[in-house]
């Protein structure tokens, strides 16, 4: 399968569909590429936030894919015209063959571009289950039901945020790394923005000092095949 990251936590997944997770492209300063060249069969959204939900809905319009997401959002994203597949935690949906179970994440999920009218529900991660299963922690601290979520999922890839101040830090997400088991771990949500500036070298010997998997540190725009 070949992830390409898109900066910030978006990436797009090619196995035998495309799936595209949390695309925030326009305002990303580490986007690599135009907004108008990315298409997908399926949009994943972890959670209502500007930097997550993103493009999502102009991408949508444009491929004709479905916006996957927990409940409120696949609501709102109906309201905005697109199809909206809405699920909830513990569950799963097969969408085009692929298959996505929502999992706990800890944090919040306003709706940014409803000017903070809409709830977004509770914010979540994904094991999307393609020609690989990848987990990806969407915007969340660390807790141990991670361990959890890696027992009962076994994912081969674990994408996790690092950047601190509005997700774990480098220490937890290695941390979450040796719970989780994943042969790959991704870091992601970092050096976005000044807040979030992490050294990613620091963490992949911190990970790969604790646990036996390998830590793949992406470029944007580059594609990764795993
Ligand atoms: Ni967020
Ligand atoms: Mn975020």
């Amino acid at each position: 399968m070949k992830i390409t990251w898109y900066g910030h936590s978006a990436f797009l997944l090619e196995g035998k569909k495309k799936t595209l997770i949390d695309p925030f492209i326009t305002g990303n300063p580490k986007a690599p590429v135009r907004l108008e060249v990315i298409n997908c069969d399926i949009i994943a959204v972890t959670h209502g936030h500007g930097d997550h939900l993103g493009d999502a809905v102009s991408i949508a319009k444009r491929s004709r894919a479905p916006i996957v997401a927990i409940h409120e959002i696949a609501r709102y994203a109906e309201s905005q015209g697109v199809e909206g597949i809405g699920m909830n935690m513990g569950g799963a949906v097969d969408v085009k063959g692929i298959k996505f179970s929502m999992v706990q994440a800890w944090h919040s999920s306003g709706i940014d571009a409803a000017n903070f009218g809409f709830s977004g529900g509770d914010p979540a991660g994904f094991v999307i289950e393609d020609e690989r299963i990848v987990y990806h922690a969407g915007d969340t601290s660390l807790f141990s039901d991670v361990k959890l979520i890696g027992e009962l999922y076994r994912p081969d890839v674990a994408m996790l945020p690092i950047g601190d101040v509005f997700t774990m830090n480098p220490e937890h997400a290695a941390k979450a790394a040796q719970w989780i088991k994943a042969g790959v771990v991704i870091p992601m949500h970092y050096n976005t923005f000044p807040p979030i500036e992490q050294d990613p070298n620091d963490f992949k010997s911190l990970v790969e000092t604790i646990c036996d998997c390998e830590v793949v540190i992406c470029e944007p725009g580059k594609t990764i095949e795993v």
